[in-house]
């Protein structure tokens, strides 16, 4: 952990323009600097840099924020290593905050297992090159599947002898402590106590994590044996959640940048294969189906995803698998199935760069596309089971949460299947409000049955899991944005609050923040999204100082998620323009303007809770069983005659200062 005040001095020290100058071409246009932007493709510069804001913004992919933040997404770093970077850079001494021993114990035990594979990786390497058993018996196989040597340096390959303790006696011979390498899976003691090796007799595959750490291996069988695995991989770890890593993406991640999309495949040798060809942009879900952690991590490179896949049905049905998962997380997907018999392996050995291309080119199809040849053939004319495919490619097009990509896909689907928009507009509709529903009652259960079970890890990922679902989903997202970035311009200002003469409280002043934590509390509303809420509350903690500085504390915050989103906020001037432009007509002092933005941006934020309530109470006026009681209905209905009540009121205030009722349009 890196102390607040030493990376404030970090972020002082780091000019964008020095930090960038490193690693893209910059010129000079008017007050800012331009150059290709490093993370999209591009042939006219998109990339703007401001020295004066201190901030880098690309137009063309919406990446942008500080240095600091420039580095995690050009070296792939994590906040603090970004950070140690850049005092590197500027020669700045790093304060480290005291870790609690526990935290000490942790992470010495996490960086002693990278050390232990490091030394491992090498240990196989090593073997396969210069023993003899290595040489005749790994690198003989190696080569006979296809693989030149560069590859294989490449990639890092090893091989692991068959004595069953090569390793493990020859890495506690140096020192490397027994009970650590056990943690890590290179090794498993038995239950007499020996250490034995997990690899033996096995070529090595080690897996790479994104900044190219070693986290786990897989070794494969020479023999063709039934009775043994093909493959054996390292056990989850401390260090190594399976489900957060994909094999190749290390070595994948430029090109994946560079193409805009990234080709997914099965197996190791796929992946190595078709990089030896010349096809870079390849990871591999390393045999088990996608997770939601692993798309991610693509989707932090590239929005679209080619599924390339066996033509068998296993290969089918796996890429049906991934189809729904993709789309899910917002991902255009492709699918492309080889020739039957071929995997990309096979394929790429034995065709050019040109052709496998070619056929990537010439057999990608999108997955409505892919559905409809699959499940036509299949169907035939029989009504029934066309209905029925229907029904199942409408789920699919169901979750992509873009509104937009969804209905072109329903255009695309209604031309190909020759079915009415309109019906697959309702039909795409009723599902989406079903799991809208469910995901409710989920929420619902959750918060009321399991608190005491959940661990804080548990609640952690459910926490995240949330904040991206509700930045798709949730209505007040977009207002608590605004909120959250209004404040960072103005919260420490002082405003005006007018003598209010119905109850005679003179005219006062307070600052922006604590005026709309006021308002907020009186209310008893609290943000939905946690993240805003944190922002807020910890704003609001700070209201009564007279120099607080919301902009600068929060890009400067020890919290990374927090302190990216300042940056994105800080640097988007676009929402907060559009925002105000209607009403500045009159010429007053800033104070009273920031009253009435203030205040219209709190109401207008109270306007949707309640419009959001009041279609729920619409919807309840609509149900069946709640028509039939007569005593539910009439709460339903008191309910509704409030909410509108409450509408009413909100406007009244808007209307008691003289502000316009039109909307705010965020
Ligand atoms: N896999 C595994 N354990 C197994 C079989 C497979 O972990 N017993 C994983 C491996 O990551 C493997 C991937 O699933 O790379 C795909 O399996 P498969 O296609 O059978 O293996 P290939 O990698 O293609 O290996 P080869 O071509 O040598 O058969
Ligand atoms: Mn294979």
């Amino acid at each position: 952990m890196i102390d607040r005040n030493t990376i404030e001095q970090i972020m002082d020290a780091a000019k964008i323009e020095e930090v960038v100058s490193d690693f893209v071409a910059l010129r000079r246009r008017g007050v800012n600097m331009i150059g290709l932007c490093p993370f999209h493709n591009e042939k006219t510069p998109s990339f703007t840099v401001s020295p004066a804001k201190n901030l880098y913004k690309c137009f063309g992919c919406g990446k942008g924020g500080k240095p600091v933040h420039f580095i995690m997404e050009h070296e792939q770093m994590s906040y603090p290593d970004a950070l140690r970077w850049l005092a590197k850079k500027y020669h700045i001494e790093i304060k480290e905050r005291e870790l609690t021993d526990e935290e000490r114990q942790a992470q010495n035990i996490r960086e002693s297992m990278f050390v232990i594979n490091e030394y491992a990786q090498q240990f196989f390497v090593d073997t396969l090159h210069t023993t003899q058993e290595g040489e005749a018996i790994g690198l003989g196989y190696l080569h006979r599947r296809g693989l030149r040597s560069e590859t294989i340096k490449k990639f890092g390959l090893g091989y692991s002898p068959e004595k069953r303790d090569t390793f493990a006696t020859t890495a506690v011979k140096n020192g490397y402590n027994a009970e650590l390498i056990a943690k890590t899976g290179v090794c498993y003691s038995t239950e007499d106590g020996r250490l034995v090796d997990r690899f033996w007799g096995r070529v090595i595959f080690p897996v790479h994590t994104i900044s190219g750490k070693v986290v786990a291996f897989g070794g494969r069988i020479l023999q063709n044996n039934p009775k043994a695995a093909k493959y054996v991989n390292s056990p989850e770890s401390e260090i190594y959640h399976k489900s957060d890593h994909l094999y190749g993406l290390y070595f994948a991640k430029q090109a994946i940048m560079q193409h805009d999309r990234c080709i997914l495949v099965e197996g190791y040798l796929d992946v190595i294969s078709m990089h030896q060809s010349g096809i870079q942009n390849v990871v591999a879900s390393s045999g088990t189906s996608l997770t939601t952690g692993q798309i991610r991590l693509i989707h932090r490179f590239t929005n679209n995803i080619t599924l390339l896949y066996d033509g068998d049905k296993a290969g089918i049905k796996a890429s049906l698998r991934g189809i729904d998962m993709l789309l899910e997380e917002g991902i255009n997907t492709n699918v492309v199935l080889l020739p039957d018999g071929e995997d990309p392996d096979s394929y790429a050995q034995s065709h050019s760069t040109e052709e496998f291309e070619e056929y990537l080119k010439r057999n990608s199809v999108d997955f409505i596309q892919f559905k409809t040849n699959l499940l036509m053939d299949e169907v035939g004319d029989d009504p029934i089971r066309r209905a029925g495919l229907i029904g199942d490619i409408v789920k699919s097009i169901a979750v992509i949460p873009n509104d937009i990509l969804r209905s072109e896909y329903i255009k695309r689907c209604s031309d190909m299947l020759k079915v009415s928009e309109q019906l697959l507009v309702s039909e795409t509709a009723k599902i989406r409000m079903k799991r809208a529903e469910e995901r409710q009652k989920n929420l619902q259960t959750t918060n009321s049955g399991n608190q005491q079970t959940a661990t804080p890890q548990q609640e952690e990922n459910s926490l995240q899991q949330s904040i991206v679902d509700e930045s798709q989903k949730n209505p007040l997202y977009n207002k608590e944005r605004a909120i959250t970035q209004y404040i960072l311009r103005n919260g420490g200002k002082m405003l005006t609050v007018p003598e209010d003469k119905v109850t005679g409280t003179p005219s006062f002043n307070e600052s922006v923040i604590s005026h709309l934590h006021f308002s907020f509390q009186g209310d008893g509303i609290e943000f939905t999204h946690p993240i805003y809420k944190k922002i807020f509350a910890e704003a609001a903690e700070h209201s009564n100082e007279l120099n607080f500085n919301p902009e600068e504390h929060f890009q400067t915050h020890p919290d990374a998620e927090i302190s990216t989103l300042a940056a994105e906020l800080c640097g988007d001037r676009y929402m907060l323009s559009k925002m105000f432009s209607e009403n500045n007509t009159e010429l007053r002092n800033e104070s009273a303007i920031l009253f009435e933005q203030t205040t219209r941006l709190a109401i207008s934020y109270k306007q949707s809770i309640v419009d959001e309530l009041l279609k729920q109470t619409m919807a309840q006026l609509k149900d069946p069983t709640v028509a039939a009681n007569s005593e539910q209905a009439m709460e339903v209905m008191q309910n509704f005659k409030y909410l509108k009540e409450t509408q009413q009121a909100l406007n009244n205030q808007l209307r008691q200062y003289g502000f316009s009722t039109s909307a705010i349009n965020l």
